[in-house]
């Protein structure tokens, strides 16, 4: 099944290495990240779970949990956990799915047969409180995923959810925004972007950051 942008993501139950998950009962009103990894005892991995745990902070602020796919057997993450927390000086508390039936790893689409017919790729999946997909990214299983980009992501989501604006290229949290084309009536503006505007094309209209 392939899956889009705005569809609920598909529900399910696995077990995982703090017991079974239900997974919209798990997700519950917060925003989630579910990802995706080849393999356990695999180098990149390692890299990639133990800066998910440092950044676990960054996580909480931004209200999102995070599950981690692999589709190794839970005992076998158990053991992994150990290396991760002794090579990359952190502690994994986050669960990681045991998912040797493929189970969510098919429901999501995360094999790719032309590049491993049993391991998944660096798939990434944001989820909002509605269970709604927001994003969808696919990284090859040689490339250890940016976690910056995957919080920009999430600022950008969660700033435009609030305000009619959109995020352009390169943006970091706290820059200036686009205001939405939606938005013809130039009375509405004033009111609705207090800090003002800069119209550089009637399509191409800057505002400062709109947040706090
Ligand atoms: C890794 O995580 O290091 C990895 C996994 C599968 C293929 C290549 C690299």
């Amino acid at each position: 099944m392939s899956l889009h942008l705005g569809d609920i993501a598909p529900d399910f139950s696995q077990d995982s290495t703090v017991g079974p998950i239900e997974f919209h009962k798990w997700i519950g009103n917060h925003w989630a990240v579910l990802f995706s990894h080849p393999a356990d005892y695999t180098p990149v991995c390692t890299t990639e779970l133990g800066s998910v745990a440092r950044l676990m902070e960054e996580f909480k602020r931004r209200d999102v949990k995070v599950l981690a796919v692999s589709v190794d057997p839970v005992s076998t993450h158990k053991e992994w956990i150990k290396d991760i927390d002794d090579t990359q000086k952190t502690h994994v508390e986050f669960p990681i799915l045991g998912d040797q039936d493929r189970k969510v790893s098919t429901l999501y689409d995360m094999i790719h047969p032309r590049q491993s017919d049993t391991l998944t790729v660096r798939s990434v999946f944001i989820i909002d409180p509605k269970k709604v997909i927001r994003t969808i990214l696919t990284y090859p299983a040689s490339t250890g995923r940016d976690f910056g980009e995957i919080f920009r992501i999430i600022d950008s989501l969660q700033l435009t959810d609030r305000y009619s604006v959109a995020t352009p290229a390169n943006w970091r949290s706290g820059d200036d925004v686009v205001i939405s084309p939606a938005i013809k009536d130039k009375a509405a503006l004033g009111a609705k972007f207090p800090k003002g505007y800069k119209e550089i094309r009637p399509y191409l209209r800057m505002t400062p950051y709109p947040g706090p």
